[in-house]
């Protein structure tokens, strides 16, 4: 049987994947060794098909025209990321945040940016943390940003609507302090609104010499599960970048599987994957 045109894989030259690649990573540092060609076929196909377009090479010619630029290319930055998350990812770092670092930091009034949010759960498990510390400090204040390169993911993030699915690793108090369950379909749970207002939301791309916010002024940042895509000299550019903007005794969590071991950095690591500016 005939497959139909718009389910057909379409091929991708190897020109146009080196193409594609070399601006990947040169424009947002993520690897895109030739292994990764059929992830992208597949997660491009449909959005080549729907131009209209039979080629890779028109469909790059189009993305970097300047019309590209304003629209669809936005489109292919939101399917080449990878934007897997969940609530309470990594546990011990809130943990060590609220039972460790803030019992002793003395600045009260902290401003934390997760940096690669995805979806929201991130930040939102930090407010969820930070406002369950808050009932027993209540001298504690804080700012939250959140941001990331993809406008699809800062999009769902700033809705934080999830299916109730997606709760299964916030404990059943807390669901019910911080989530609105939808009274139409009640598979559909939204972050409260309170809640969500704490945080500003913003397009950021690590690989930016600049982030548009204030150096020496930040006293947490969350990077988790973002720099594993980039090559190590990346990710010790970026990681020296974080540096600036963080005070002196100020955290940097990673991710799980990222490190700063042999980088020459002014970090000192507090347990796994945290780190303290000295
Ligand atoms: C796997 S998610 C991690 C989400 C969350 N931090 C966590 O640990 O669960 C990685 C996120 O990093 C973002 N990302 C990748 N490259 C980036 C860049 N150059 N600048 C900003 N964000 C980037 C992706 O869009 C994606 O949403």
């Amino acid at each position: 049987m005939e497959t139909s045109n718009i389910n057909r894989l379409l091929k991708m030259d190897d020109a146009s994947f080196e193409r594609l690649s070399k601006y990947v990573t040169t424009e947002y540092g993520i690897k895109l060794p030739d292994v990764k060609k059929s992830m992208l076929e597949s997660r491009l196909n449909k959005k080549v098909k729907s131009l209209s377009m039979n080629s890779y090479s028109q469909f790059l010619d189009h993305i970097f025209s300047e019309q590209g630029r304003q629209g669809d290319l936005f489109d292919v930055i939101d399917l080449i990321t990878t934007n897997k998350t969940d609530f309470f990812r990594e546990a011990a770092h809130f943990q060590f945040l609220t039972s460790t670092f803030l019992p002793s930091y003395s600045n009260q009034n902290l401003k934390i940016w997760s940096a690669g949010c995805s979806t929201g759960e991130e930040p939102y498990t930090l407010i969820m943390a930070l406002e369950e510390y808050r009932k027993r400090n209540a001298t504690l204040s804080y700012s939250l940003l959140a941001s990331d390169i993809s406008m699809r993911v800062i999009q769902s993030a700033y809705n934080g609507i999830y299916t109730m699915d997606k709760l299964t690793t916030i404990p059943l108090e807390m669901k019910k302090t911080y989530f609105l369950r939808s009274k139409v379909n009640p598979d559909i749970t939204r972050i409260k609104p309170q809640y969500r207002n704490k945080i500003n939301f913003k397009r950021i791309n690590l690989m930016d010499n600049s982030f548009g916010i204030s150096k020496v002024d930040l006293d947490i940042i969350f990077c988790r599960n973002v720099i594993i895509y980039f090559d190590k000299p990346t990710q010790e550019k970026v990681i020296r970048k974080f540096c600036t903007y963080l005070k002196p005794g100020g955290l940097l969590f990673l991710g799980h599987s990222e490190s700063i071991m042999g980088m020459n950095l002014p970090l000192k690591q507090l347990q796994p994957t945290t780190y303290q500016l000295q």
